[in-house]
C-alpha cells in the first residue's frame, strides 16, 4: 500500500512537467514518444497483462491516459528543444492489477528490449504456475551491457524457473536485485560476486527458491551491498571469507539453507553489520571470539539450529547493541556467561533447547528492555533468581520449562502465584520433600547436579501432578496454595462445561 502512496506522489510531481512538456510540443500526436518504444510497451502489457485492449485505452500512457504502474521521464533527444518521453519505470502487482498478469503470461524479453530506458521493472505475483501454463525462465536476452535498469524486482513468481544467468553481471548500473519467492534452481552463477560487474548493488535477495551449489567463493565484488538475502535455498558448503570484505553490508541472511563449516572470522570486519541471520544450516565451530568487534553495530544474531555445540564466548558480552539473540537447539554446554547480563538492549534471548548448565544469572533479570527469555530445556540448576516485577512483566514469554535442577521462591511470587506454574516447582518442596525423601535435594547453586538424584524434584511439562502425589504428606504443609487453585481450576472448567451445555 505504501508503495502505491509513493507512486501516487511520484505521479503528481511528474505529471504536471510531462503535461508542459506536451503543450510545448507542437504535435501530442504520440504523445512526445518515439514510436518503436510506445509499441515495444504496448507488446510488453499485451503480453503480461489480462486486459487484451489495454493499448485502445492507454494510447498515451505517459500523459493523458496514464496507468499506475507505468511511470516516464523526459529526456533530450539530440536536438534541442525537442524533448522525449520515455518509459523508465514498469511496475505490475498487486497493488496495481487485479489480477497482477493473465494466466499464460510469458517473459516478454524482446519488447522489454525496445525500452532502452526502463530503469526499473517489478513484476510481482505474474507469472503463477498452473497445467496450461508454461513455466517461465529469466531471459538471458534482457541482461545486456546497454541496459539502463537500476532495479529489478521479481517476486511471488511461482511459475518462474530456470537458472539465474551468468549475465546478469552485465547490468553494471543495477542497485536492487530481487528474485524471491520463485522457483529458481541451479547454482548463484559464480561471477555475480567477484568481477565488480555489480558493484553498484546495494541490495540482493534470491530468498524463497530452490538454488543449490555454493555460495560463490568470491563476493569481493559487490562493493556496494548492504542487503544479502539468500535464505530458504538449499545452498550447501561453507561460508565464503570473502563475505567479511562486504564492507557496506548491514543484513546478512543466510538462513534455513544446508551451510556447513565454521563461521568465519572474517566475517567480524562487517563493521556496519545490524543482523546476521545463519539460523537452521548446518554450521558447526565457536562463534569467533572476534565478533565483538560487531559492537557498533549488531542488533540482531541469530543462529539457532546449528550444530555449534561450544560454549558461549563471554565476548558476545561486548556486543552492546544486540537486541536479539538466539543460540536456541545449537548444543551449547556449559555455564550462561554473566557477562551476558551487560547487553543492556537485550530484547529477546534465546537460550533453549541446549546443555547449558550452572545457575541463571540473577542480573538477567535486570536487564531493562527484555521482553521474552527462554531458557528450557537446558541442565540448569538452583533457584530461579528473577524478582516477581520480572516474572509479572515476561509472563509467558518467560520459559525455564525443562531444567531438572531449577526451582523457585514462592514467597517472589505471592501475587503470581498463578505463573509459578510456568516457572517451576517451589523450592519450600523441594527441601522439604528432600527432608523426607534424603537424596532428592536439587544441588545447591553453581554445583554439578548428581545424576538421576532429582527425577521426582525434576519439573517440566505436565510433571506437577506427579510431583504434587509423589511428595504426598511432605506437600501438604507448604502447598495448600497449589491444591486449592487446583481444585478452583476444577470447578471453574466444571461450571464451563454446564454452561456450555446449558447453552447447547
Ligand atoms: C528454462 O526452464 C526449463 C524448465 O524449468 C529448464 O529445463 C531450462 O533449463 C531453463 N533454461 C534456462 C536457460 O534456465
Ligand atoms: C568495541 O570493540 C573494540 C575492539 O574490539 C574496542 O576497541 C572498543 O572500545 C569497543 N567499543 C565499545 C564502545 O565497547
Ligand atoms: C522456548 O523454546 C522451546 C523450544 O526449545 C519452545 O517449545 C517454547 O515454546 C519456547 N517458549 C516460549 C515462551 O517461546
Ligand atoms: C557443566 O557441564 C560440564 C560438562 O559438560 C562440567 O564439566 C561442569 O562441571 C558442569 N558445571 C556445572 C556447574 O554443573
Amino acid at each position: 500500500m505504501s508503495s502505491r502512496g509513493v507512486f501516487i506522489l511520484l505521479w503528481a510531481v511528474f505529471l504536471p512537467i510531462a503535461a508542459g512538456a506536451v503543450q510545448d510540443s507542437s504535435d501530442s500526436a504520440a504523445a512526445g514518444m518515439a514510436e518503436g518504444e510506445l509499441q515495444g510497451l504496448f507488446e510488453v502489457m499485451t503480453a503480461l497483462l489480462e486486459d487484451s485492449s489495454w493499448a485502445e485505452l492507454h494510447p498515451h500512457p505517459c500523459t493523458d491516459t496514464p496507468w499506475p504502474g507505468i511511470q516516464c521521464e523526459l529526456s533530450q533527444a539530440g536536438k534541442e528543444s525537442e524533448l522525449y518521453l520515455h518509459v523508465t519505470r514498469l511496475h505490475i502487482g498487486p497493488d496495481v492489477a487485479a489480477p497482477p498478469c493473465r494466466g499464460g503470461a510469458v517473459f516478454p524479453a524482446a519488447s522489454l528490449l525496445q525500452l532502452p530506458y526502463l530503469k526499473s521493472l517489478s513484476l510481482i505475483g505474474c507469472f503463477i504456475e498452473t497445467p496450461v501454463s508454461p513455466l517461465v525462465n529469466l531471459s538471458a536476452a534482457l541482461f545486456t551491457t546497454s541496459s539502463v535498469l537500476e532495479q529489478l524486482v521479481m517476486k511471488s513468481n511461482p511459475g518462474l524457473s530456470g537458472e539465474i544467468p551468468g549475465t546478469i553481471v552485465l547490468l553494471s548500473r543495477l542497485r536492487v536485485l530481487t528474485l524471491s519467492q520463485s522457483r529458481l534452481h541451479g547454482a548463484i552463477p559464480r561471477e555475480l560476486g567477484g568481477g565488480g560487474g555489480l558493484s553498484k548493488l546495494e541490495e540482493l535477495d534470491l530468498s524463497y527458491n530452490q538454488l543449490s551449489g555454493r555460495i560463490p567463493e568470491d563476493m569481493s565484488g559487490l562493493a556496494s551491498l548492504s542487503i544479502l538475502d539468500l535464505s530458504w535455498n538449499s545452498l550447501k558448503g561453507p561460508l565464503p571469507p570473502s563475505l567479511g570484505k562486504l564492507a557496506a553490508l548491514q543484513k546478512m541472511d543466510l538462513s534455513s539453507n544446508l551451510l556447513s563449516g565454521s563461521i568465519p572470522r572474517e566475517m567480524s570486519s562487517l563493521n556496519r553489520l545490524l543482523l546476521l541471520d545463519l539460523s537452521a544450516n548446518s554450521l558447526s565451530g565457536t562463534i569467533p571470539a572476534t565478533f565483538k568487534a560487531l559492537n557498533g553495530s549488531l542488533e540482531y544474531l541469530l543462529l539457532e539450529g546449528n550444530p555449534l555445540n561450544g560454549v558461549i564466548p563471554a565476548t558476545l558480552g561486548e556486543l552492546r547493541k544486540l537486541a536479539v539473540l538466539s543460540l536456541s537447539g545449537c548444543g551449547m554446554w556449559g555455564p550462561i556467561p554473566s557477562s551476558l547480563t551487560r547487553l543492556s538492549r537485550l530484547t529477546a534471548l534465546s537460550l533453549d533447547g541446549n546443555r547449558l548448565n550452572g545457575t541463571v544469572p540473577p542480573e538477567l533479570g535486570l536487564l531493562p528492555s527484555l521482553r521474552q527469555l527462554n531458557l528450557s530445556h537446558n541442565e540448569l540448576s538452583g533457584e530461579v533468581p528473577f524478582v516477581e516485577q520480572f516474572v509479572a512483566r515476561l509472563g509467558a514469554r518467560l520459559d525455564v520449562r525443562g531444567n531438572r535442577g531449577l526451582c523457585t521462591d514462592p514467597a517472589a511470587f505471592r501475587r503470581n502465584i498463578y505463573l509459578m506454574g510456568s516457572i517451576g516447582p517451589p523450592c519450600t518442596y523441594a527441601s522439604a520433600a528432600a527432608s523426607a525423601r534424603p537424596g532428592l535435594e536439587p544441588p545447591p547453586a553453581g554445583e554439578p547436579q548428581a545424576v538421576g538424584a532429582s527425577k521426582s524434584s525434576s519439573w517440566s511439562d505436565g510433571d506437577e501432578e506427579e510431583l504434587r502425589r509423589s511428595s504426598a504428606g511432605a506437600t501438604t504443609a507448604t502447598s495448600p496454595a497449589f491444591s486449592a487453585i487446583a481444585a478452583g481450576c476444577c470447578c471453574c472448567f466444571l461450571h464451563l462445561l454446564l454452561f456450555l451445555l446449558a447453552v447447547v
